[in-house]
Formats: C-alpha cells, sequence, structure tokens
C-alpha cells in the first residue's frame, strides 16, 4: 500500500524536486501540501507549489496557505538562492488555480484526523521552516493520533549553511523548531532529521537535466530538469544537490540513510549560534554529572550517511518517467 504523506514546503527549488517525487511516485500518497514562509514569502511559495503540482498532473492535491512569518522573528528569504519568484526564475506558465481556503494548520488538523479515523496514520515530511507545525501540534495535540512520524529536513550535526552553525529552515524559525521537538517527545512522535549532514550528497550532473529538459512538453521531467541546470548553473558546479527531495527519498526507501538515536536541542540564545541544532554525540562513558546542561530531553533518529547514488537515482527514475 502506499505510504499516505503530508509535505511542508518553502518552494524553493529544491522543495520543488521533492514535490515532483511525492507526487509522481507510486509508493507515496500525497494527501496535502502546506505552505510557508521560507525561501519566498508564502504567495509566491503557494503559486510556486501550485505550478509544480500542475506539471505533475495532480492538480488533484489539496494546496494550503500557511504562516507568512516565523513565530518570533521578521521573514528572510532566501531569493538570493532562489531566483527572484523562489523557484528558479524559469519563466515557466503560473497555475490558474487557488489554494484551498482553509489555512494550512486547518487542513494539517483535518487530514491527519482523518487518518487516526481510518486508521490510517500519515507520514508528515516537513522541508520547509517549521512555523506551521509548531502551531499545528500546539493547537490540536490530538493529531498525534493521525501521525505515523515525522520526517523532516532541517538541522544539522555539523555545519550550518544559514549561518556557520545554523541550518536555514531551523534558523529562520528556531522557537518553532524548538516547539515541534518538544511536542513531538511529549506526544510520542517519532521524528527523523534530514539535516545538512546528508542533504548535500545526492547529486544529479548536468547531462542527466539536459537529459530531463529534452522530454520537453512543460511536464514533470522538463520542469526538474530546469531546476537542477538553475541550481548548478547558480552555484557554477557541474551538478546540484536533490535537496529536500532526499527527506522524501528516506521515507521511501529508509534503508538508504544511516540513522542514529541522538539528543538534539535547538539553540534560542546563543552569539553566533542561534537557530543551531546541537546533536549530542559524545559516548556516554563520561561523568553527567558534571554536565551542567545534562542531556536533552528530546532524542530523535539524526541522519548521519546517505547512499547519495541510490536517492539520486530514485528521483531521476522518478521525475523522469523511467526514461533516462
Ligand atoms: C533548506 O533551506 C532551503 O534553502 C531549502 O529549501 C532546504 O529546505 C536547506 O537548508
Ligand atoms: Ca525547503
Amino acid at each position: 500500500m502506499a505510504i499516505p504523506v503530508v509535505l511542508d514546503v518553502d518552494t524553493g527549488v529544491d522543495d520543488a524536486c521533492a514535490l515532483l517525487l511525492a507526487a509522481l511516485h507510486p509508493g507515496l500518497d500525497l494527501r496535502a501540501v502546506t505552505c510557508v514562509g521560507g525561501n519566498a514569502p508564502v504567495d509566491d511559495v503557494v503559486a510556486n507549489t501550485l505550478t509544480v503540482l500542475d506539471a505533475a498532473g495532480r492538480a488533484d492535491v489539496v494546496v494550503a496557505r500557511g504562516a507568512e512569518r516565523p513565530l518570533l522573528e521578521e521573514a528572510v528569504d532566501a531569493r538570493h538562492v532562489h531566483g527572484a519568484d523562489g523557484m528558479g526564475d524559469l519563466d515557466w506558465p503560473k497555475s490558474s488555480r487557488q489554494p484551498d481556503p482553509r489555512h494550512a494548520v486547518e487542513v494539517l488538523r483535518d487530514v491527519l484526523r482523518e487518518a487516526a479515523a481510518t486508521d490510517e496514520p500519515v507520514t508528515l515530511i516537513p522541508l520547509a521552516p517549521l512555523t506551521n507545525i509548531a502551531l499545528l501540534l500546539r493547537t490540536y495535540p490530538e493529531v498525534a493520533r493521525g501521525l505515523r512520524e515525522v520526517v523532516f529536513m532541517g538541522g544539522a550535526a555539523d555545519v550550518g549553511n544559514a549561518t556557520a552553525s545554523a541550518e536555514f529552515n531551523v534558523f529562520h524559525d528556531p522557537e518553532a523548531a524548538a516547539v515541534v521537538l518538544d511536542a513531538c517527545a511529549d506526544l510520542g512522535i517519532a521524528v527523523t532529521m534530514y539535516g545538512l549532514d546528508v542533504f548535500y550528497a545526492p547529486h544529479i550532473g548536468l547531462a542527466q537535466a539536459d537529459a530531463l529538459v529534452a522530454v520537453g512538453g512543460r511536464g514533470a521531467a522538463e520542469l526538474a530538469g530546469r531546476l537542477v541546470r538553475f541550481q548548478a548553473e547558480r552555484f557554477g558546479a557541474g551538478s546540484a544537490t536533490i535537496g529536500d527531495a532526499g527527506a522524501v527519498c528516506a521515507v521511501l526507501d529508509p534503508g538508504g540513510v544511516q540513522r542514529e538515536k541522538l539528543p538534539v536541542r535547538v539553540e534560542l540564545a546563543g552569539t553566533w549560534s542561534r537557530g543551531r541544532t546541537i546533536v549530542d554525540r559524545r559516548d556516554w562513558t563520561g561523568d553527567l554529572s558534571h554536565d551542567p546542561h545534562g542531556l536533552a530531553p528530546t532524542t530523535i533518529d539524526v541522519c548521519l550517511e546517505v547512499d547519495a547514488d541510490r536517492y539520486a537515482r530514485l528521483w531521476l527514475d522518478t521525475v523522469g518517467g523511467g526514461s533516462l
């Protein structure tokens, strides 16, 4: 049976790559997509998301508009990375569809309540700042009954990207990330962090991107190829990561990543480290009584290694329709 999933996105070039995979892979049952401000302002995120789903022939998927800004901070987008429209300035025809009239948090609530009622728990895949998810879990904690697990892109055990120490999604709304980890621990929801330690590894080369573009017809393959080409050109590289799509791969093919259960905290203060996920990788032969912070109360699965070729191939086979 296909795995029921919901994506929460800030589309976003690599969110678009993730959406194409989730929309097209027969192993996933994409129940809804919720949008949040992040890489681009939320209205651009909604427009981009509808456009991607149209290209994938999935105009049936509910799309909802969510939080415009982080819980505490002003929104700071990443259009310097993702283009002025947030999705590579591809000059791709816009969708004529409108989002669902409900707020993203209400759509998440309704989908998860339905999942609980039908005993078909959903895997939630947040690929963006965690604002919508924090609001959801604090407002409607009973939706935990409809959740199988949360697999999110964000954070890192090692390096950052938005700053030297923090990854963009967590940095953008650290309070939301902290709330989500706390709520998941409280509600008994399993969490996997697909962070920067694995995020950049699955790559698509320019020759493969060109082959996707050559499929043409303004469909999923052509869009996928153009997205990869945009990213590669932006960074002056011969290839580009599938980015957020790797987290979708981790749901489809869990054996492709190595996870370790580790205590994780989100740094909410810090002079240079706000938004960092502090992943505790010490071995516990030591003496905890001399650590004033103690162990983080939240233990989650952290992805530390990925079979990059396997995930790149999974993505390519799906978005290319098996033609490459
Ligand atoms: C994350 O931030 C965004 O730029 C990407 O879409 C991804 O979700 C990587 O830090
Ligand atoms: Ca994203």
